[in-house]
């Protein structure tokens, strides 16, 4: 019996586990240098543009909802289609989250359909690059600026990707990403949120550690609730470590991702085939709909290989219920949330394990 092979496994390298323990060692353990450095390098990659940590994606885009004075009263468009972070901190601010269903090609939201989700209230959008491919940007801040809207993106999936040669979070408005574990680069834990203008970073970092603004040797303000919401120094190291190997790992996603397309034929529906913009953060195959998900999973399981589930279409949990939405509001995004699966994809996958992937889900068809 050959391995388990996971749908994904982070890749720590020797360099970045002694670096972790020389902070370990260093007395100074949350957020401090390791920070600062991991946000210059960050900015350093953003085109100069001011980035801030935070010790998760989530806490990024609730900082960025905030920064863009999202409250009470105000909706904001977004996918169901996504991790369910997406619209919970749209909650967090007291603001209501607007579903619009997605392009059932791309698997993002569908931008037309959007602009006709606008309403008198709306003020922001919450696009979701699903899997690593991104919205269409120029469609995008074309719609956000005839409408006045906001930009968050939850660009959490999507780090490394780009839109016409530019890499996301180098331009636009509120970009936030997620270094959890099983991004394409981690910290373990943590988030950036990429500004679209310097002047915000004070109002960021009180946000970011309960509204404390210091000053002078002893001085002490607090006039913005903030949460907790700082990277601390161990997790920066990481972070730093993974931050060099960016290119290669985002390379090797895709030409794994390319060895799918060349060896699959199991049938169901593939993904797009980009290769010039996609990170390849996740490589997912829409099952045919007699095809059973639990029983594929399962005869996956039972050959050694792992399949994740990204994402069941988030209205249709108790919690977005209860604001009314309900089943068979958005056809694609049902669709897809039942029979999406994901297979496995990370850098230190050989070739070989994609053919064997491939293989057995010939067997699990049935
Ligand atoms: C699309 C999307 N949004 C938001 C998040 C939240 O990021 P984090 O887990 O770092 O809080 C994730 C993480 O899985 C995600 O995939």
């Amino acid at each position: 019996m050959q391995a388990f092979l996971p749908f994904t496994r982070p890749e720590i390298d020797e360099a970045t586990i002694a670096g972790v323990a020389e902070v370990l060692r260093s007395g100074w353990i949350t957020s401090g240098p390791q920070v600062k450095a991991l946000e210059a390098a960050l900015s350093e990659r953003r085109g100069g543009r001011a980035v801030r940590t935070f010790n998760s994606g989530t806490a990024a885009l609730e900082v960025a909802l905030r920064i863009a004075g999202i409250g009470e009263g105000d909706e904001v468009l977004t996918t169901p289609l996504s991790w369910v972070a997406t619209a919970n901190v749209v909650l967090e601010v007291g603001a209501r989250p607007v579903f619009v269903d997605v392009d059932p090609r791309t698997r993002n939201i569908d931008l037309d359909l959007a602009e006709k989700a606008i309403t008198p209230a709306t003020r922001a959008i919450i696009p979701v690059d699903l899997a690593g491919l991104p919205v269409d940007r120029d469609r995008l801040y074309d719609l956000a600026k005839r409408k006045h809207l906001r930009v968050i993106e939850d660009a959490a999936q999507s780090f490394g990707a780009s839109w016409r040669g530019k890499p996301l979070g180098s331009f636009g408005d509120l970009v936030c990403f997620s270094f959890h574990a099983n991004k394409n680069i981690t910290s373990a834990e943590g988030g950036a949120l990429v500004l679209p203008d310097p002047g915000l970073v004070p109002l960021c970092e009180r946000l970011r550690l309960q509204g404390v603004e210091r000053s002078g040797e002893d001085g002490m303000e607090v006039d913005v609730l903030g949460g907790k919401w700082n990277l601390t120094d161990v997790a920066a190291r990481i972070g730093l470590g993974q931050l060099v190997h960016l290119e290669k790992f985002t390379q090797r996603r895709r030409n794994l991702a390319r060895r799918y397309f060349e060896h699959w034929d199991a049938g169901g529906e593939l993904p797009v085939q980009d290769f010039e913009q996609s990170n390849w953060h996740m490589f997912q195959v829409v099952l045919p709909e007699k095809q059973n998900r639990a029983a594929f999973i399962k005869r996956m399981r039972e050959q050694g290989i792992g399949i994740g589930v990204h994402y069941p279409a988030m209205h249709l949990f108790k919690l977005y219920r209860r604001l009314g939405w309900r089943a068979g509001q958005f056809p694609n995004a049902e669709r897809l949330g039942r029979s999406l699966v994901t297979l496995p994809l990370f850098p230190a996958m050989r070739d070989e394990d994609v053919d064997r992937v491939c293989e057995a889900a010939r067997k699990a068809f049935k």
